[in-house]
């Protein structure tokens, strides 16, 4: 793996899947693979599992992991080609990604959409400006569009409880997987959806169902393979896991238009489940997004979810560091 940017840089999902899950089990069985080598950690939105997790999955590849908080401590960093910076940026990444690749082995950056131009935030300008000058390999720790690192946790913690739990697509069916829009009182970037909808479509192990109220359409780049309904109650019949979610309107970028209540997850409306389990990427708006029922309930994954992280990215870590 040269860089992870999104799924299409993983030749074989499963493959990586069983390979953090055997981290899982065995923690320190690379513990010398990336004995003398540097990541550095650029983050300039905040974080606490992203940042965590890949600064314990780094421990535990024998890699040094240096954080930069670029939003708090660093210069304003400009991406655009050509600009005359006579306003409040003060380094072009064309001259400060090139130096990070020589400090560092492998960056991972964090750099959330500003949703004031959907054509500035969709093009990944942030991303794919480090891949082009930074001259090391870059790993995605949620970008304007994506957060591939969450998803392929999503997809380890699914199958880890259809290992757990057969005949859950255990016995050769697939789960039915629902992402359901939530409501929230700030509109959200659509990473986390957009992602875990190109995943599961890229995974094709499940039947998958995308429910959201109307104008909240995600881009068909990521969601295409997947049923849509605006029908949450139907959507969420026999639904195996159920993973919740708000974003922010798509076409007419970056806004709240509905903000209905109703589209709460709650235990009734997950009577008509196959007892479903729930999942979240956190931080989660705890009675807005998911009643507190749920989140303290049985069948919630969300902690299970958000200590997987570590697995994911020591994978993803492990993978490019035996590619370089
Ligand atoms: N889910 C997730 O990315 O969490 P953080 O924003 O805390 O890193």
């Amino acid at each position: 793996m040269k860089n992870f940017i999104s799924v299409k840089d993983v030749s074989d999902i499963n493959a990586l899947v069983a390979k953090a899950l055997a981290y899982k089990a065995n923690p320190f069985a690379d513990r010398n693979l990336g004995a003398d080598k540097k990541i550095g950690l650029l983050f300039l939105n905040p974080s606490l599992r992203t940042r965590l997790s890949t600064q314990v999955a780094a421990k535990n590849l024998g890699l040094e992991a240096i954080v930069f908080n670029v939003d708090k401590e660093g210069w304003a960093l400009e991406f655009e080609d050509g600009a005359i910076m006579s306003g409040t940026t003060v380094e072009h990444v064309k001259d400060a990604a090139p130096i990070l690749g020589q400090y560092f082995d492998v960056l991972c950056i964090r750099a959330f959409p500003s949703l004031q131009n959907k054509n500035d935030d969709y093009s990944e300008l942030v991303m794919r400006s480090f891949v082009q000058f930074a001259g090391v390999p870059i790993v995605s720790l949620e970008s304007a569009t994506l957060h591939p690192l969450q998803s392929l946790t999503d997809i380890i913690t699914i199958k880890e409880q259809m290992l757990q739990v057969p005949p859950l697509g255990g016995g050769g069916g697939k789960p039915k997987i629902v992402l359901t829009w939530a409501p929230h009182i700030k509109p959200l970037p659509q990473c986390v959806a957009n992602s875990f909808a190109q995943w599961v479509n890229a995974w094709g192990e499940a039947d998958f169902v995308i429910t959201h109220p109307e104008d909240y359409e995600l881009d068909e780049q990521f969601t295409k393979g997947a049923t849509i309904t605006q029908n949450q109650d139907e959507a969420l019949k026999d639904a195996d896991f159920v993973y919740v979610k708000n974003w922010s309107t798509v076409t007419d970028y970056g806004k709240i238009y509905c903000n209905d209540p109703s589209w709460m997850l709650t235990p009734e409306k997950l009577k008509h489940s196959n007892n479903a389990k729930v999942m979240h990427c956190l931080p989660v708006r705890r009675n807005v997004e998911l009643s507190d029922e749920i989140l303290d309930g049985a069948n919630s994954l969300v902690t299970t979810q958000a200590g997987n992280r570590v697995w994911a990215v020591q994978a993803v870590l492990a993978e490019i560091l035996k590619a370089k």
